[in-house]
């Protein structure tokens, strides 16, 4: 059960590139809540700003990436903080970096050195937060690779990636993640290069970590079927945004903005003996770099309409736990007005 007390939020987010060629909007207006023992999983197609939002809580958005505007408060150890306004170098967030918010990058052996035996990078994440002695780091780290488990624990850990099958890779990925105990995790799509029998082990292995460790997780992935899979809440992106937002049951059940419907129906089913094609959304995700006036999702909607263009969808509750961002869907389910009605207001 959840305690739906807050671990973390994220206001109004904002998180732009400044490129030469233009300014990409990679993270806007991003509202989210993640509670205590509880997993948030964010879905969307390439490119619809997952990476550089977890990128952002960590504070490690590389230039000219910036955060232009918003709040991530998290409530940890000590008392709230906007991990925002904190120096993204300075000491305060390098303490939460790592030991109370941990990421697990996109790709594996982006956060594995091949120079460095698995065991010697695990106590290098370890030692940068807690004082212990050369045997007693050894032990913790034994002690971590059998709980995310690696068979042999003694033998691995003198082993260097290159070593290691892609699923050992990856759990030794994770344990080099939660050694310090981490009160959130964010696995930035950690099971996308496995194959499907160890992509279950491994999504077994996250739903154990969460209960034995008692922690949060944010899981990123463009694949619905592993998200549907883990996660208890799901927020769906598009080109930037949330555009639909509750109980993962139920957005999978019964998805409410035409974007997540879309994606729900070119997904194949096993077993399904018909041969009709597969539906596809139509078009393309926007060009980072163009604005768009009104709803971005608008040129590839089924239902859009012309109003649609005038401004952007706010996130809003239609029913209870469940948000959307679509004037068509709302004005449906809520009898409330549309943008031109808003515009006359
Ligand atoms: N370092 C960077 N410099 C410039 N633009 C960037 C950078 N990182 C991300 N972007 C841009 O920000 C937008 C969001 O990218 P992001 O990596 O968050 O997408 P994603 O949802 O994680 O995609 P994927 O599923 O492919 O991992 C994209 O338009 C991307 O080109
Ligand atoms: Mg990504």
């Amino acid at each position: 059960m959840n305690d739906r007390s807050t671990l973390l939020e994220i206001r109004n987010l904002d998180v732009s590139f400044f490129l030469d060629e233009g300014t990409v909007e990679a993270v806007q207006d991003v509202s989210l809540e993640i509670y205590h023992h509880y997993t948030l999983g964010i879905v969307g197609e390439s490119g619809c700003g997952k990476s550089v939002l977890s990128q952002a809580i960590m504070r490690i958005v590389p230039p000219p990436g910036k955060i232009c505007a918003g709040q991530i408060i998290f409530h940890g150890d000590s008392a709230p903080t906007d991990l925002v306004t904190l120096d993204g170098k300075g000491k305060s967030i390098r303490k939460i970096r790592g030991k109370e918010i941990a990421l697990i990058l996109q790709e594996p052996m982006a956060a594995l050195s091949p120079l460095y035996t698995i065991g010697n990078q695990i106590r290098d994440a370890l030692v940068q937060h807690h004082k212990l002695s050369g045997r007693e780091a050894r032990e913790r780290v034994l002690d971590i690779l059998s709980e995310v488990g690696i068979p042999k624990p003694e033998v691995r850990i003198d082993q260097y990636p290159f070593e290691l099958s892609g699923g050992l890779r990856q759990r030794a990925v994770i344990a080099m993640a939660i050694v310090c105990r981490p009160q959130l995790l964010i696995a930035d799509e950690p099971t996308t290069a496995l194959d499907v029998t160890i992509q279950a082990q491994i999504l077994s292995l996250f739903k154990r970590l969460k209960e034995t460790l008692n922690i949060s997780i944010i899981f990123i992935s463009h694949d619905l079927a592993v998200i549907s899979e883990i996660a208890d809440e799901v927020a769906v992106m598009y080109n930037g945004r949330i555009v639909e937002q509750g109980p993962a049951d139920k957005v999978f059940s019964e998805p409410l903005h035409p974007y997540t419907v879309g994606l729900i129906e070119s997904v194949p089913k096993l077993g399904d003996a018909s041969k009709e094609r597969l539906s596809a959304i139509k078009g393309n995700v926007p060009d980072p770099f163009m604005r768009m006036k009104g709803c971005s999702f608008h040129p590839r909607c089924p239902i859009g309409r012309d109003d649609c263009t005038m401004e952007n969808p706010k996130l809003t509750n239609v029913l209870p736990e469940r948000a959307v961002a679509c004037f068509v869907v709302e004005q449906e389910m809520t009898g409330t007005a549309g943008p031109q009605q808003n515009a006359v207001e």
